[in-house]
């Protein structure tokens, strides 16, 4: 997968698959499997870090993690989030961003917004560097929309994320993300953009979806979104396999002598 390929995937009805990768060891998992395109999501400031919001990614986190899934997953697309104020600060701090994580081994970069991201989005295109646009809930502005919410249900605000994208996939950007909003505006924007949206919590009729990696691997019982379906039980696995390595030590049980060196 390409650019180009987000296009001819939404042309043929080809749904897009995306999930988060901010590590080496899955990167390297995710490499052999059949999904699309990873994301080294800014989430990974709460999911590898334990902060309580994007808001504590920084552009140092984001290309050592970057660059850690780009030497494990030599196949893939890898888009990789602008942190936190990073685009917010001029064009030279966001394109000193950019470039960090170009070098680091991403293909694109995804900018949370519209409306103030429109001039930068549109040198970063002319610079040669794809962009995802990302609308709906964008957890960087989580303490003005005053929590995790649902977006776009006020027709007034439905009509500003129409508009958003229109301006998104003028200004540039190859594809969109489309986050907790209602299927049925999930829906509009997709059949108003040629780009492809890509949701997560925005219902069945974007043109693909994304999730977190260890949301969907079952890996935080607690974190319980209506969107979320759990392929895994990934908890319950990695505490058993942890749990028996503890009884066999205890137990004398390991290492056995096949196990040991003479
Ligand atoms: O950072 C992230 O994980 C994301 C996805 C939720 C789309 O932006």
């Amino acid at each position: 997968m390409n650019v180009r390929s987000f296009q001819q995937f939404k042309q043929a009805g080809h749904s897009i698959s995306m999930v988060t990768c901010y590590d080496h060891w899955s990167a390297k998992i995710l490499n052999k499997s059949d999904i699309d395109c990873l994301l080294v999501g800014d989430s990974l400031a709460v999911v590898m870090h334990g902060f309580d919001s994007t808001v504590h990614a920084t552009i140092e986190m984001m290309v050592m993690h970057a660059a850690a899934v780009a030497r494990g997953a030599t196949e893939k697309f890898i888009i990789a989030d602008m942190p936190f104020l990073s685009c917010s600060k001029g064009l030279e701090p966001a394109m000193d961003a950019v470039q960090q994580l170009m070098h680091a081994g991403a293909h694109a970069v995804k900018i949370e917004g519209a409306s103030h991201q429109l001039p930068l989005i549109k040198q970063i295109v002319e610079a040669g560097v794809p962009v995802m646009g990302h609308l709906g809930l964008t957890p960087q502005s989580i303490h003005t929309m005053g929590g995790h919410k649902v977006q776009g249900k006020k027709e007034g605000d439905a009509e500003r994320l129409i508009t958003d994208a229109a301006a998104l996939e003028a200004a540039g950007c190859f594809s969109l993300v489309l986050e907790c909003i209602p299927t049925n505006l999930g829906r509009q924007i997709s059949d108003s953009l040629t780009i492809p949206t890509i949701g997560i919590g925005a219902g069945p009729c974007t043109n693909g979806q994304v999730l977190v990696l260890q949301d969907l691997l079952g890996v935080n019982p607690e974190f319980t979104p209506k969107f979320l379906r759990r392929y895994a039980d990934s908890y319950g696995s990695i505490l058993e396999g942890v749990n028996h390595f503890h009884r066999d030590v205890v137990s004398h049980c390991y290492p056995s002598h096949r196990e040991s060196y003479k």
